[in-house]
């Protein structure tokens, strides 16, 4: 049955949540604080790249079941579940800025009344206890206001999300598991029913239960991906090859071969951000993280590991013209936080290299990214319309970020070059024909 939803952030999480909610039949509000982006919206125009949102999103707009507004008051009135999407970034100490979740959830209560019972699901990813301490924080907010019985007015639920970014729309309409935390089960399992038309696997658990599992998730992923790289660093030293290594691994189901791909680490939005609050949570309770700690540090350290091995070919870089292809964080996202690419840009422009960079989609974001760069290096740093013009006069080329128009590309254009394959997506054999070429971990 169609439940009425408000969605609080419009980013990526919340765009795709509502319109998927939207397209599954459901009564969609979406509210941002960000006035040109909740404009653009109500025209149909997707503000990020993300395949197969626009066409969703427009059918959810043509059928009357998405709305966009920035009006706190006309979302609370209009809906029963309140989905909390807002961004919960890194503080200087590792741990999340819960303040737009904290801002959310004010301009929530202000607008709840004496005879409201509204569900509040955090979609954010917020850290173990964040649920339970809302729900204080609610109720006081609301006693404050004078609304009578204030705890019957609402229910906190935890309801974390685990879409991949590029992939975002199919994640949602098939998702592994939906994991919905809730001191109260009844409720808990109206959040699940309004994945019904899914028909998903459901795991109904307390508050901070969910919670954990979305942190231990992502902290797992990003586990096996650093694993994998400092297998690959020591492949390359002896001879073996991490790609095969890898394969023969992944074929072991207790391994699974995801994330199972050595190459310059990981960034985007997620990963660097929860290992880094988890951490900082494990030791607010006097744990020792000590894995947690290495993960980030072999990342950190493997993103810089293109630079490195271009200075064994060109120990001076100064004054040569390096490309680079592939910005984003990931392939078909346009999203820049966190993204290999930029260490590695400022790294280059350190050591006094002229960098081309070129990317199919986050060109834009990517110059937001660099900002204080372009400013500091002026033209040493451009950004091209074509990854072929970018290897002009390049006497190397760095691949960040595995986009599929890379794969097949005119290999001729790279005679001559050294040419650091950041994300094995080459073949050794048949680069060799072409040019001085290294990957990860593979002989
Ligand atoms: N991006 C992902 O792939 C992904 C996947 C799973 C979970 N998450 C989690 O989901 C949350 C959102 O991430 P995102 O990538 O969508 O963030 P985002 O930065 O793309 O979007 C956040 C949106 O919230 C809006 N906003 C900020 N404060 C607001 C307020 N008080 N009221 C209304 N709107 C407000 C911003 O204007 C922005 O549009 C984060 O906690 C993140 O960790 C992200």
């Amino acid at each position: 049955m169609a439940k009425r939803i408000a969605v609080i952030g419009t980013g990526y999480v919340g765009l795709v949540s509502g319109a998927c909610f939207a397209y599954l039949g459901h009564k969609v509000i979406g509210l941002d604080i960000d006035k040109e982006k909740i404009e653009r919206l109500k025209r149909g125009e997707v503000p990020i790249y993300e395949p197969g949102l626009e066409s969703i999103l427009n059918k959810a707009l043509k059928e009357g079941n998405i709305d966009f507004t920035t009006d706190y008051s006309y979302a609370v009135k209009n809906s029963d579940f309140i989905f909390i999407a807002v961004g919960t970034p890194s503080k200087e100490d590792g741990s999340a800025d819960l303040s737009y979740v904290e801002s959310a959830y004010k301009s929530v209560a202000e607008n709840i009344d004496d005879e409201d019972f509204k569900v509040i699901v955090n979609k954010s990813t917020v850290p173990v206890g964040t649920g339970r301490w809302a729900k204080e924080f609610i109720k006081n907010l609301l006693k404050k206001r004078g609304v009578k019985e204030p705890e019957k007015r609402f229910e906190v639920v935890s309801n974390p999300e685990f879409l991949r970014e590029g992939k975002a729309v199919e994640d949602f309409m098939k998702p592994d598991r939906v994991v919905v935390g809730a001191d109260n089960r009844e409720v808990g399992g109206l959040v699940a029913s309004l994945y019904e038309k899914l028909q998903p696997p459901v795991l109904l658990t307390d508050l901070p239960t969910a919670e954990m599992i979305k942190y231990a998730s992502n902290a797992f992923l990003a586990t096996k991906i650093s694993f994998i790289n400092e297998i690959a660093n020591v492949c390359e030293e002896l001879g073996a090859d991490i790609t095969v290594v890898a394969r023969g691994m992944g074929l072991d189901h207790r391994i699974s071969p995801y994330f199972l791909r050595a190459g310059c680490g990981f960034g985007g939005s997620c990963f660097p951000k929860d290992v880094k609050a988890l951490i900082h949570t494990a030791e607010r309770v006097n744990q020792k993280p000590q894995l947690l700690k290495a993960v980030i540090e072999v990342n950190e350290r493997q993103k810089l590991k293109p630079v490195e091995k271009l200075l064994k070919h060109i120990p001076n870089i100064e004054g040569k013209t390096v490309a680079v292809w592939g910005l984003a964080f990931k392939p078909e996202t346009d999203d820049m936080r966190e993204a290999p690419s930029i260490p590695v840009i400022r790294e280059l422009l350190r050591r006094g290299a002229l960098v081309k960079a070129y990317d199919p989609v986050a060109t834009e974001n990517a110059k937001r990214a660099l900002r204080k760069e372009i400013e500091e290096y002026g033209e040493k740093l451009v950004f091209t319309q074509d990854k072929y013009n970018a290897l002009d006069g390049a006497q190397a080329l760095l691949l960040i970020t595995e986009w599929e128009e890379f794969k097949e590309i005119d290999f001729d254009k790279l005679k001559g070059k050294v040419v650091i394959d950041g994300r094995n997506l080459w073949e050794p054999s048949v680069m060799r024909r072409f040019c001085t070429y290294e990957s990860i971990g593979r002989p």
